[in-house]
């Protein structure tokens, strides 16, 4: 397990930005596909038709497209809708007060949620509605993306993971989901067997500000590190964290979808 997180760790490390803005593509693919798995049958092919508009193979990967377009300058708008910051004390959602006015992620998933369900819009506006909703459901069952303006939701936060050097924030997006994800597709094909019906249910019951309460408690009570060191300790800690975000996000999601095909388009 040790030599795996390591040397998966060294791989990634090759690959990264100086600013991470999502789960991982693993992460977002491993939510997409848990939420495949429990859309409606007559959903499923609606979803199937919008993501063909956009030439997305499937739900899983639909939930990379908001990450692949950050090098098209044409969707910079969409940069400050990946995260919410707020302040360590929880103080409930204000928009007012807590979203600036380029928006942020909960006001994104509200507007998306509606764009996808209004069947008086195009195919093409609610197919990229589809496609932000997904990413943004997804990202903000990540801790991080819901953590402090002054360190860029743990951007600025260096730490050391095994011995290498990388951020708060990267570490959650995607080194700690490949500690134990390694094959995305396994690995989400046998969520639902580890699923119980009442957590489903409880889950769904949530709302999106609770979702963003979850990960704010989460961001402060296991994700910002006591010490810049992080090794074993903190990655058996977490995992399971990790796992049950990635649940959650899935149920949630195809909770979302599933009621957008459901309401006859207000
Ligand atoms: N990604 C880029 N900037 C961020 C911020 N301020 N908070 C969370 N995630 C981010
Ligand atoms: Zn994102
Ligand atoms: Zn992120």
């Amino acid at each position: 397990m040790r030599n795996f997180v390591i040397s998966t760790v060294l791989i990634l490390l090759s690959f990264l930005s100086a600013s991470s803005y999502a789960w991982g593509p693993d992460g977002h693919r491993v939510g997409g596909e848990i939420a495949w798995q429990y859309l409606n049958p007559e959903v499923r092919e609606e979803v199937t038709r919008l993501l063909a508009i956009k030439g997305e193979p499937s739900l899983a990967e639909a939930g990379t497209w908001a990450d692949r377009m950050r090098s098209n300058s044409s969707y910079d708008w969409v940069a400050p809708l990946h995260y919410i910051n707020l302040p360590v004390q929880w103080n409930g959602y204000r928009k007012q007060r807590d979203c600036p006015k380029q928006g942020c992620i909960l006001e994104a998933i509200n507007t998306y949620q509606r764009q996808l369900a209004d069947t008086t819009l195009s195919d093409a506006q609610r197919a990229e509605a589809l496609l932000l909703l997904v990413h943004f459901v997804e990202d903000i069952h990540q801790p991080m993306h819901t953590g402090l303006r002054e360190d860029r939701g743990g951007n600025d936060v260096e730490v050391q993971f095994y011995g290498f050097t990388t951020n708060l924030h990267a570490l959650w997006d995607v080194f700690l989901p490949a500690g134990f994800v390694s094959d995305w597709q396994q690995y989400s094909r046998a969520q639902p067997a580890n699923i119980t019906a009442s957590q489903r249910t409880e889950w769904l019951q949530a709302t999106p500000e609770q979702w963003a309460k979850e990960s704010h408690q989460l961001a402060h009570a296991n994700a910002y590190p006591k010490q810049a060191a992080l090794g074993e300790d903190y990655y058996l800690k977490n995992r399971e964290v990790v796992a049950l975000r990635l649940q959650q996000a899935g149920v949630r999601l195809a909770g979302i979808i599933n009621s957008a095909f459901a309401g006859g388009g207000k």
